[in-house]
């Protein structure tokens, strides 16, 4: 029984408090959440067999409508690869769709041959092998398309996967690891569709411009799905697979979380925070605790009302985040059961590369140019003055040498910079450097007129003829120049 007057304060509190912590314990969203199918290849001792098709495919992903799209192993993106530090992975990629493409594994230290770029292209029925040692630790690597020109379609239509990589220290720190269970992929892309259902590809000079953004957010494919989680304590391998959007994560309940891993791999430390930006190719890997049996949304907050300016400053960030909120996913609690796992404050120590073994710096200077060329698609996207050229080399790199890079930012929006073959740290950046951006790196946010180094230890691997690159992961921005290609000798 409820008194009257219990029941005009349950009401005053519920009229007062914020909607969302109101919101936070109600199911709102009705798709159910799809785990990609994990494929862990066919093993002989240390020996990894994967076979994967490039295929196209009808997805329902809206009501009532089929979504033509593209996948790998699958009709709509790719099936989650996992291996071991120390395996040899032995992977075929037949091409079933009618365009050439690629496949490349994004993060992954591999000889420049196997790496998937432009420069290994499987035609149409064609097929290419890849092997490589995994040679770093666990992380949380993806794979995706990077055909010349055409990596920014192939990728929105559904060439994009994650390669799970594991190792026996991260395996002993008694860490969510129950793939599908307490350890959940989530790969976040921002499409359009068209009215008959198909992805709208490429709509306005601005998609031309900043890059395609899309209103409408998956997960895994599907339109705000809720997981009903099975455990309390939840481990998410978040990766932004969008082309050009850049989230801000946070709950609406305003829940702490803790940041285990970055794109390199597992933290040295983890990071307790409510808040955190993940920009395309980014990867970042989050402890959620939900013994409280709630239904948190996990949304992007728009930075547009903090960051606009005023005139030409205020109109391109105005440009660059379209001010949206979006809802991504939503944490069904109510019927988790306790874990036994654990938040381990000290998790890895990390083999850092060290300044004093620096003998080369380089800088990268990234430029849009605007103008009536960039409304056609020319090429005004450069690194170094240059768009990219697939017969030139732009740098050489010693085998096994440590590097200092500079990255300088010289247009007015922000580009995330990507580098093949590598982890790298942040050394420095206008502002600091925070939570995940304290781990390994491949990818990094530049700000505009922001100035950011990076230093690393390139691998041993080397191929005097072909190249790796080093591209700005709007995906966009990539196909029209922003990318440049080193040779590792
Ligand atoms: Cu994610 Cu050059 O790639
Ligand atoms: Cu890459
Ligand atoms: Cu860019």
């Amino acid at each position: 029984m409820i008194s009257r007057r219990k029941f005009i304060q349950a009401g005053v509190i519920l009229a007062t408090f914020p909607k969302q912590i109101v919101l936070a314990g109600r199911r709102l969203f009705r798709n159910n959440f799809q785990v990609p199918t994990l494929e862990m290849g066919r093993r002989v001792g240390k020996d990894v067999y994967f076979d994967l098709n490039i295929q196209s495919g009808q997805t329902a992903i809206l009501p009532n409508k089929l979504t033509p799209t593209l996948g790998v192993n699958q009709s709509f993106l790719g099936v989650t690869l996992r291996a071991n530090k120390g395996d040899r992975v032995h992977i075929n990629v037949n091409n079933h769709i009618d365009e050439t493409s690629t496949l490349h594994w994004h993060g992954m230290k591999l000889p420049a041959k196997a790496d998937g770029g432009p420069h290994q292209p499987i035609y149409p029925n064609g097929s290419w092998l890849s092997e490589f040692d995994i040679i770093q630790d666990a992380s949380t690597l993806w794979y995706h398309s990077h055909q010349l020109h055409k990596t920014a379609e192939q990728v929105y239509h559904g060439l994009a996967g994650l390669f799970i990589l594991d190792d026996d220290k991260s395996k002993s720190l008694n860490l969510p690891i129950d793939y599908g269970i307490d350890d959940i992929p989530v790969i976040i892309q921002d499409r359009d569709f068209k009215q008959n259902g198909a992805f709208a590809y490429m709509t306005s000079m601005r998609d031309r411009m900043m890059g395609k953004r899309g209103k409408t957010v998956l997960v895994n494919g599907v339109i705000n799905p809720v997981l009903k989680v099975k455990k309390s304590l939840v481990r998410f391998r978040i990766l932004n697979g969008s082309n050009a959007r850049t989230y801000h994560l946070s709950f609406d309940d305003h829940r702490e979380f803790h940041i285990i891993g970055s794109d390199g791999g597992l933290l040295e430390q983890s990071h307790t925070t409510k808040r955190l930006r993940l920009a395309p190719a980014e990867r970042v890997e989050i402890l959620v605790d939900v013994s409280d049996g709630r239904m948190p949304i996990l949304r992007h907050k728009s930075r547009h009302k903090q960051e606009q300016g005023r005139g030409m400053m205020g109109m391109m960030s105005g440009m660059m985040d379209d001010g949206k909120d979006m809802d991504i996913l939503q944490i069904d609690a109510s019927q988790a059961t306790k874990s036994n796992r654990s938040i381990p404050a000290n998790l890895v120590k990390h083999d850092n590369p060290k300044p004093s073994e620096v003998v080369k710096e380089r800088k990268m200077v990234l430029e849009m140019k605007m103008g009536p060329m960039m409304m056609f698609g020319g090429n005004s996207f450069s690194i170094n003055g240059k768009a990219m050229e697939i017969d030139r080399i732009d740098e050489v790199v010693k085998a096994g040498s440590t590097e200092i890079w500079t990255i300088e930012n010289n247009s007015m929006m922000a580009h995330p910079f990507h580098i093949h073959d590598v982890q790298f740290k942040i050394i420095s950046r206008n502002g600091g450097v925070r939570g995940h951006e304290l781990g390994f790196k491949d990818v990094v946010y530049v700000r505009p007129n922001e100035t950011v180094r990076v230093v690393m230890k390139f691998p041993e691997f080397s191929d005097a003829k072909i190249p790796y690159m080093y591209h700005c992961h709007i995906l966009e921005h990539e196909d029209r120049g922003m990318m440049g290609q080193f040779t590792v000798v």
